[in-house]
């Protein structure tokens, strides 16, 4: 069965559609058989591994929404392994037209579970915010990886996303982990991505990943190519650390499970 994980933060500009692009190549250059499904009304993550828009006639939008099966909007990309369920502009509407929905937090848990056991990985690229898209993420999700990007007010929204999760811990998905926190464009040259670092590995403990991803301008410019890093510039730091991550996850044991509170030390 596929390891379903969500990966959010409502803060924007984090690095998340950049992690899942390209954790998920990663994974499926690792044999790992990989499905990225694109949450986001931007779909970066969809033009990013070059799904272009106006080519697929149906999205992620039509699976929450209209019910068609998620298995129907599959996209192929350049990686035999890697599948993409795209999205479309029209999920900005979702969250409106599934407001009287009973069901409406559920729609993506239903969605994948016919496509389980395709995968080894299912990667849920969510947006910037803590909507029903997001929601939909988390219920459906084994677990939840945390991008932080190394700047001034990393942390800022960081305990509304882990109240969040507690919630859905509560209510629907009790077995929802914590992945990992993954710090994002690091430069080891500044005090102030150190300061940060040191900062995330206060609050959030063992939860911090080990591998790092620098800041580097390749992972900026391979979405205008519409290719993952690994096939944009294989020799570059960004490629590095992202094998490394998947190597991570891929090996790792989820962090922050046990009796131990949830709640990441000096949150108050
Ligand atoms: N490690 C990195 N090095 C350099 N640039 C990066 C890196 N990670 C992300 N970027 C760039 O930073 C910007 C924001 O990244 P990204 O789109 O992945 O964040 P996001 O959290 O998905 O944003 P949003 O909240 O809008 O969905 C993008 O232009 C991306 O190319
Ligand atoms: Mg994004």
């Amino acid at each position: 069965m596929g390891r379903i994980i969500a990966i959010a933060n409502q803060k924007g500009g984090v690095g998340k559609t950049t992690t899942a692009i390209n954790l998920a190549a990663s994974l499926a250059a690792a044999d790992m058989r990989t499905l990225l499904v694109d949450l986001d009304p931007q779909g970066n993550a969809s033009s990013g591994l070059g799904i272009r828009k106006g080519t697929y006639p149906r999205s992620t939008y039509h699976v929450l929404v209209h019910g068609t099966p998620l298995e129907s909007i599959f996209q192929s990309t350049e990686m035999e392994a890697l599948f993409v369920a795209p999205a479309s502009r029209e999920l900005v509407g979702a969250t409106m037209e599934l407001s009287q929905e009973e069901d409406r937090h559920q729609r993506l848990e239903r969605a994948l579970a016919p496509v389980l056991d395709r995968f080894d990985f299912i990667l849920l690229d969510c947006p910037p915010s803590l909507d029903i898209l997001t929601v939909n993420a988390l219920i459906a999700a084994h677990s939840l990886l945390i991008p932080i990007q190394c700047e001034y007010f990393a942390l800022e929204g960081v305990s509304e996303l882990m109240e969040t999760v507690q919630q859905i811990r509560r209510v629907r998905n009790p077995h929802l982990e914590i992945e990992g926190v993954l710090l994002t464009m690091f430069d080891e040259r500044t005090n102030l991505s150190n300061q940060v670092m040191q900062d995330l590995k206060q609050f959030f403990a063992e939860k911090v990943l080990s591998t790092i991803i620098p800041r580097n301008i390749r992972l900026g410019e391979a979405p205008s190519h519409g290719r993952p890093i690994l096939l944009y510039d294989i020799k570059s730091k960004g490629a590095e650390a992202y094998i490394r991550l998947a190597k991570e996850i891929i090996h790792g044991t989820p962090k922050g499970l046990g009796a131990r509170s949830e709640r990441p030390v000096g949150d108050s």
